[in-house]
């Protein structure tokens, strides 16, 4: 594994891997146990988007290995003023270890690291946000024991988080049930992926696609980039929304998990996001043993 551009990239053993050394890294931290993994080594963070737990995860993340993170807005690069990203990729490759990139085009990662020659880090983009996913799968474990025979259902957006998700659940044994309008669809190449390797089913009726589930996640109706559409996507995702009609079909032991910021109300009733805040809390807690592993992975 060189970088970690989208999760379909990815084998089910190196995502195992992974989740085996962010157990690990949970543990020792957990314990006290300190190790400069990546003493000496340096992390550049591109910043095209906000963030809370990205940005504050990796660098905590890069500082606990012994490393240290650089916080790059796009504000502040000569990328935000047209900079090519090939030039940026090969400049920036003479002065980092590896480089996180948040933003919106998947193109833009991937070019990174055609011309860069460290490894990149996707920290979301429109398409997907694997580290979000690794985190998701990692919490789910530590509940559930394992994966196989699981259910799991996304309400609400085929967004990122849907593209993400589906890859991780099929790549791992699980079933994935998505409830989306039909005018808001995940990616078709990964809808015809994940029928062809897994489980997977796809309507506009939520009660369907929550009955038995294992695990619910949600996530917003509008993302990052799309403020403008906000109120044609309020109208358009009503009734998409993790209640307790949504609870109450699925396993009496299901859990509910989503990447935030959340809005209650929305996508999530406050009543079920309470009741559920144990499993939430731990699962961005989750970000940064994750990502740790991935550092290391990538770097050490
Ligand atoms: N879930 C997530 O990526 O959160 P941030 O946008 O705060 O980084
Ligand atoms: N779909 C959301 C996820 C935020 C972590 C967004 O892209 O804004």
């Amino acid at each position: 594994m060189k970088h970690l551009l989208k999760l379909g990239d990815l084998t089910r053993e190196e995502i195992l891997s992974i989740l085996n050394l962010a157990d690990q890294l949970k543990y020792e931290r957990k314990n006290g146990i300190k190790k400069d993994y990546l003493a000496g080594k340096t992390l550049g963070m591109i910043f095209q988007k906000s963030s809370t737990r990205t940005r504050v995860s990796f660098e905590v993340g890069m500082r606990e290995l012994g490393g240290y993170a650089l916080f790059l807005s796009n504000r502040d690069l000569q990328i935000g003023r047209g900079e090519p990203v090939e030039d940026t990729a090969r400049v920036l490759s003479r002065y980092l270890d590896a480089i996180m990139i948040r933003t919106f085009e998947q193109r833009e990662v991937e070019d990174l690291a055609k011309y860069g020659s460290i490894p990149i880090i996707n920290g979301l983009t429109d398409y997907c946000h694997p580290c979000q996913v690794l985190a998701d799968l990692m919490t789910i474990r530590e509940r559930k024991g394992a994966f196989k025979g699981l259910k799991m259902t996304f309400v609400g957006d085929g967004n990122n988080m849907a593209n993400s998700l589906m890859v991780g659940a099929i790549k791992m044994g699980m079933s994935f049930a998505i409830a989306c309008p039909d005018a808001y669809r995940p990616d078709p190449a990964l809808v015809e992926w994940a029928k062809a390797n897994g489980d997977f089913t796809m309507t506009s009726d939520v009660l369907e696609a929550c009955k038995d589930a294992d695990v619910i996640y949600t996530d917003v109706w509008a993302s990052m980039g799309q403020e403008e559409e906000k109120k044609i996507r309020e109208e358009a995702f009503c009734g998409y929304q993790v209640n307790a009609e949504a609870m109450a079909v699925a396993k009496s032991d299901c859990m509910v998990l989503h990447c935030l910021p959340a809005h209650r109300g929305e996508e999530i009733t406050a009543e079920v996001f309470e009741a559920h805040a144990d499993e939430i809390f731990e699962e961005a807690e989750n970000r940064l043993h994750a990502q740790k592993a991935v550092l290391v992975k990538l770097i050490k």
